[in-house]
């Protein structure tokens, strides 16, 4: 191990005194009425600010009383079922449209969507040598951190970088839309070249791809791909694409462009918030932790046995002993999360396709099975079903993503939610945000040096 990463028994000595003086009595949240998680126990989070982008609904009213329903996602106004179930089925420009949509307010016209998406082709190249001189460097083995690198990189390749004027942003924006892609993918041929020594093959995108099709075009090395992985693809990066803006890395977009910086720190650090397993890094636990269950489970169809396994997770001591069952729950949806809905449908048919049919068994049991578990165990106070990532995860692997590239396939998809909203955060001009925390700490007299005991 690299000195520099070593755990010295002073370090342990220090985190100890620092774990001392970190711990906040539970008991005062509720005195203080401090929303953990800037939410309520039922999910509604507290509110921090208005948007037009997007609505993410999660409950409806019976007599007065708000209670929890089946979860709804809207875009612009447009329910996300309708926006995917009105492409065409030979379509794989979803992405482009519901991106257009989500930073002009209005559905495309087929003119429009033609000369949008050429112009995003347009901005699908990188500078001279980038690949080269930053993506081929010191390749990191977690590819957003290789993403948030090459986006902190590429200001310096802008002369109008520190511009927050509508125009520039928005052109910084779609030129990130547009690289993501290369940058994600480019990043994860580095590391396999120079890790685990893979042959190295860049291929430049296709200006007649959509997103989702280059993407499979740039990362396999015979480029081929079928009509159905490249609509699955299509779909999942638009149930990715935008979740309101109180989701933790729209948040953070809004918050850091609220201090008036440049794109490419805002974009960063919305990618820093991605990378979190409680958030866009949970789809590769749910695949590592299936990997877990189907080698450990003598009988994948045995409900009982996945039964135990499921209670084993809970309680520490199976898989990454965390105590969660990856893909199931959400900070807001209680009853169902529409993009999980959305998703099975796309992902049964592929597991057909596919010869998948008895790992699909296998995450129907589980979907069934685990909220029920996690009721048993814990205190629900809204209900828990499985999340967009219970199904992405098995998507992509059904599709041959590479694991490493699972969070960077959702950042590429909500870059174009995090551009609406910076342009949103932009165009109001906004205060710059500054909430409060209260100090429930004792004030004390100072003592000097010597007298210290
Ligand atoms: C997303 C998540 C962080 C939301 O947590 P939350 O806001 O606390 O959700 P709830 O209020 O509905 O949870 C109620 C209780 O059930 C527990 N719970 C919820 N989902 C759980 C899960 N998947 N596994 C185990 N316990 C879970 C919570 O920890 C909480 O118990 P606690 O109060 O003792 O901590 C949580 O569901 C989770 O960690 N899920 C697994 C990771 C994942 O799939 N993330 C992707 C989200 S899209």
């Amino acid at each position: 191990m690299n000195q520099f990463c070593e755990i010295t028994p002073e370090l342990r000595r220090l985190a100890a005194k620092s774990a001392e003086c970190s711990k906040i009595d539970p008991e005062l949240y509720t005195r203080y009425d401090v929303k953990r998680g800037l939410r309520d126990l039922n999910g509604k989070g507290v509110l921090v600010g208005l948007t037009e982008i997007s609505e993410v609904s999660s409950t409806k009213i019976v007599n007065g009383e708000s209670v929890p329903a089946d979860g709804e996602l809207f875009y612009r106004g447009y329910n996300v079922k309708d926006l995917i179930a009105g492409l065409p089925e030979d379509s794989h420009f979803g992405f482009e449209e519901c991106t257009y949509l989500l930073l002009f307010g209005k559905l495309p016209k087929k003119h429009e969507l033609r000369d949008f998406s050429a112009l995003l082709s347009s901005y699908r190249t990188l500078p001279t040598s980038f690949v080269r001189d930053i993506i081929m460097k010191a390749p990191s083995k977690d590819m957003m951190n290789t993403l948030a690198r090459s986006v902190l990189t590429l200001y310096s390749y802008d002369e109008m970088a520190d511009d927050v004027s509508l125009p520039n942003v928005l052109r910084q924006c779609l030129q990130l839309i547009s690289l993501f892609p290369l940058l994600s993918v480019y990043g994860y041929q580095a590391y396999k070249h120079y890790h685990d020594g893979a042959s190295l093959f860049i291929h430049s995108p296709k200006e007649e791809y959509s997103t989702a099709e280059n993407i499979l075009h740039i990362l396999r090395p015979d480029s081929k791909f079928s009509p159905l992985e490249a609509k699955l693809l299509d779909i999942a990066l638009i149930l990715h694409m935008e979740h309101g803006g109180g989701n933790n890395s729209t948040f953070t977009t809004h918050l850091v462009s609220s201090s008036g910086t440049d794109t490419y720190s805002v974009i960063a650090a919305s990618l820093g918030s991605l990378k979190g397993p409680k958030h866009g890094g949970a789809n590769i636990k749910v695949v590592r932790m299936f990997d877990d269950m189907k080698a450990n489970l003598k009988d994948w169809t045995d409900e009982e046995e996945i039964s135990r396994y499921l209670t084993a997770l809970l309680h520490k001591e199976a898989f990454d002993h965390a105590g969660l069952i990856y893909g199931m729950g959400h900070a807001v949806y209680s009853l169902s999360d529409p993009r999980a809905q959305i998703f099975r449908g796309f992902v049964k048919r592929l597991s057909a396709e596919k010869g998948y049919e008895k790992e699909f068994a296998l995450y129907t049991a589980v979907e069934r099975l685990a909220p029920q578990i996690i009721a048993a165990e814990r205190k629900i106070y809204k209900g828990v079903s499985p999340n967009v990532d219970f199904f992405s995860g098995f998507a992509y692997s059904m599709l041959g993503l590479p694991v490493e590239l699972y969070t960077p396939i959702f950042a590429i998809a909500r870059i174009a939610g995090w551009s609406a909203h910076r342009l949103e955060e932009v165009a109001g001009g906004g205060k710059i945000m500054r909430p409060a925390y209260k100090n429930v700490g004792e004030h004390k007299i100072y003592v000097p040096m010597d007298e210290r005991v």
